[in-house]
């Protein structure tokens, strides 16, 4: 990292001048190091959402929201998503370098044996009403790993970090899987061995133990590259959730835990079924004027979801490639007259002509197309959160185990701008007034 020159701060009031380094990554915007701030000047930074805070140095993923660019490990998205497995992508992310070809057979075989729980384990679903939100119940038992693998938690070891992320990267598919089955009520599916990642994946979501489940090869590609297209995304609010928990040495299931828990808001990854319920209360194509008129009106807290994004700001790579898969799919599956594709594509069409969608950049992102892809390939949406902390989970271990080798790292720790009562003594319970009043 260059550290060539310096920024001057200069406070107003008093004319003091205050020198900050400029540190430059390898591409990207100059950051200011702003560590010796409060040391200098006596004040915080204030950054809510941390809209222009770098939080750590990273070497996994880059971003540039305005050209539209996303690179994983400096390939861009578009030709690992031509040309590479999701597992490929899960060894770059995780190693730094895409694996030779021996390398990747012994990384696939890894995985491949340790896809099955612990059968304790299975019993952990029955605390559960089947009412419960799979993503609620993902919380519950990826937290329960750590219960169950413990042989392996010495986060200073590298081994046992290595040894983590693959049984994280094996065991997500089945617990997804698993979540499901147990809210409809249908018996879990081990895994099979002969099959790749995402068949087996199928087969243990949609398949039932009367029949053969027999991956359609369209559906089965269209599920690997939505799995790369979420893998990483560098530090957005569930990675760095990851990173925040992690900092205190708190064990990687504990941590993938509280990544799993900030993923399922809506404005995250609750946004792909949050696509799906909205298609659905818009109901039809003749709907979609008023909807528009309510995500354009300040007063109404309605907005289009699927749209927008906090970095991309002219297009979501992503969201291109998986326009491209979902018209694959649909037309694989024979889906394009549907009434809630059709309306999905008409609201795309619309809002992409609305002047106020252009003036303030909001164009379709990942999960308006990942909504309707992983609908047509049969997968409930309740479930959509679940698949996408199964394509991220790579990324979350990926940026907890680079943060862990970091001999920069310390305990996160943000500070505040404090705007509550100042100090005051505490009066006795008869003279306290109604609160309520
Ligand atoms: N519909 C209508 N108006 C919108 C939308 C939308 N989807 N998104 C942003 N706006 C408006 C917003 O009201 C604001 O208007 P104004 O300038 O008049 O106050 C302006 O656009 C900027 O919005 P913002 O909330 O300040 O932008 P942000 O960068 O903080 O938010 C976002 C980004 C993704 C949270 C937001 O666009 C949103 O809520 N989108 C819908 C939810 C969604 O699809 N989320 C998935 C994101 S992609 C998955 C991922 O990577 O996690």
């Amino acid at each position: 990292m260059n550290t060539e020159h310096s920024f001057t701060l200069i406070d107003d009031s008093n004319g003091s001048t205050y020198k900050l380094p400029m540190l430059s990554g390898t591409v990207g915007p100059d950051v200011l190091d702003i560590q010796t701030l409060y040391k200098q000047t006596g004040m915080f930074a204030y950054d809510p959402g941390f809209t222009s805070t770098a939080s750590c140095t990273s070497t996994i993923t880059y971003i540039d929201g305005e050209a539209g660019v996303l690179l994983y490990r400096g390939y861009p998205i578009e030709q690992l998503a031509e040309q590479c497995t999701f597992l490929e992508v899960c060894y770059l992310l995780l190693n730094g370098e895409l694996p030779p070809k021996a390398e990747l057979e012994k990384f696939v075989d890894k995985i491949t044996h340790h896809t099955l729980l612990h059968d304790q384990l299975t019993d952990f679903f029955n605390g559960f009403r089947r009412d419960a939100h799979p993503m609620a119940i993902m919380v519950g038992v990826v937290g329960a790993l750590s219960a169950f693998y413990h042989d392996a938690l010495d986060i200073s070891s590298k081994e046992h970090r290595d040894l983590c992320a693959i049984r994280i990267l094996a065991k997500i598919p089945t617990i997804v899987a698993m979540s499901h089955k147990y809210t409809v009520g249908l018996p879990f599916m081990y895994p099979q061995n002969k099959l790749t990642y995402v068949e087996n994946f199928l087969h243990m979501m949609l398949g039932n133990p009367c029949e053969e489940y027999i991956p359609n090869p369209v559906l089965v590609r269209a599920l690997d590259r939505i799995l790369i297209l979420h893998a990483d995304h560098e530090q957005n609010a569930s990675t760095s959730t990851v990173r925040l928990a992690g900092s205190s040495g708190a064990n990687p299931y504990a941590c993938l835990t509280s990544g799993i828990a900030c993923l399922w808001g809506a404005a995250h990854g609750g946004a792909n079924e949050a696509v799906l319920n909205m298609l659905l209360k818009i109901g039809d194509v003749s709907n979609i004027d008023h909807y528009i008129k309510k995500a354009k009106d300040k007063n109404d807290p309605f907005r289009l979801m699927g749209f927008g994004h906090r970095v991309y700001k002219n297009y979501d790579p992503r969201a291109k490639l998986m326009r491209a898969t979902c018209h694959e799919v649909l037309t694989e599956l024979d889906l394009h007259d549907d009434p809630i594709f059709k309306l999905a594509l008409e609201l795309e069409r619309i809002a992409l002509e609305d002047d106020y969608f252009i003036e303030k950049k909001l164009y379709p992102n990942v999960d308006f197309y990942s909504g309707i892809v992983l609908k047509a390939l049969g997968i409930p949406s309740n479930m959509f959160t679940a698949m996408f902390a199964m394509g991220r989970s790579v990324g979350w271990i990926a940026h907890w185990d680079e943060m862990i080798s970091d001999p920069k790292q310390k305990i996160g720790r943000p500070r505040q701008l404090y705007a509550g009562a100042t100090r005051r003594d505490v009066p006795s319970i008869t003279d306290r007034g109604d609160v309520s009043a």
